[in-house]
């Protein structure tokens, strides 16, 4: 069974007409957003926020009505992947380098969403490499300050290039290590200047919906 397709399909129930969603990125987003265009196409009145130019041109294409995020006072849903998630809802996002777009959407978001497939439930976050975006004016020293922190950053690479996201920014990549000291991380963080925004997505979802062997699991958060 396609853990990711039948997570991201089952997500897509949750829609309503005459909501405006926020749509995730990545390969378990993908699904969602296919399921998305097939309701538009059956006649559901929606429209959405991407948060990412790859799933914009995908929504685009699957003619999912568009809108940017500075024409919407708020979001009705976002529904977006995680990479890894503990079980206080606390999730580590960016893998796909598309963090600060999804944590706008995320925060604008009168309710969250989070799907994905069984290997993203951790204990406790923190093998994942965390993602953060940085500025690329003067990244080097953010990158040393990381370093003195104790959090291991790795600039991302990509087809032998630094890695560029699409706000024109850089990822570090943190290879803290589980567990991982969730509010000491944050706060060193905060106080680095040339730090955009982290990919620890901590606590916002109202439920997560896992795709397993045996079927989907929906679970909600009960302090949501
Ligand atoms: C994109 O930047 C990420 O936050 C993704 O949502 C996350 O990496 C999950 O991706 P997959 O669904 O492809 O595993």
């Amino acid at each position: 069974m396609d853990q990711k397709r039948i997570a991201g399909e089952k997500a897509a129930e949750y829609i309503k007409d005459g909501m405006t969603v926020g749509l995730g990125t990545g390969s378990t987003a993908y699904y969602m957003v296919e399921a998305v265009g097939r309701l538009v196409k059956a006649g559901m009145d929606l429209r959405a926020v991407p948060t990412s130019k790859a799933t914009e041109a995908q929504a685009l294409g699957l003619g999912i009505p568009l809108v940017s995020i500075d024409e919407v006072e708020g979001l009705d849903l976002a529904i977006d992947g995680v990479d890894q998630i503990d079980p206080a809802f606390n999730a580590i996002k960016g893998g796909g380098g598309a963090l600060f777009r999804e944590k706008v959407v995320a925060s604008s978001a009168k309710e969250v969403i989070w799907i994905m497939d069984e290997s993203k439930l951790v204990d406790a976050i923190g093998s994942f490499p965390l993602p953060v975006e940085i500025l690329p004016y003067g990244y080097t020293h953010v990158l040393r300050q990381m370093e003195q922190a104790g959090l291991h950053p790795v600039l991302r690479v990509k087809d032998g290039k630094t890695f560029v996201t699409d706000n024109g920014n850089y990822i570090a990549d943190l290879h803290v290590g589980a567990p991982m000291d969730i509010a000491d991380v944050a706060s060193k963080l905060l106080g680095m200047v040339g730090v955009l925004e982290t990919g620890l997505f901590l606590n916002m979802c109202k439920r997560i919906i896992v795709g397993t062997d045996d079927g989907v699991k929906v679970i909600e958060n009960a302090g949501k």
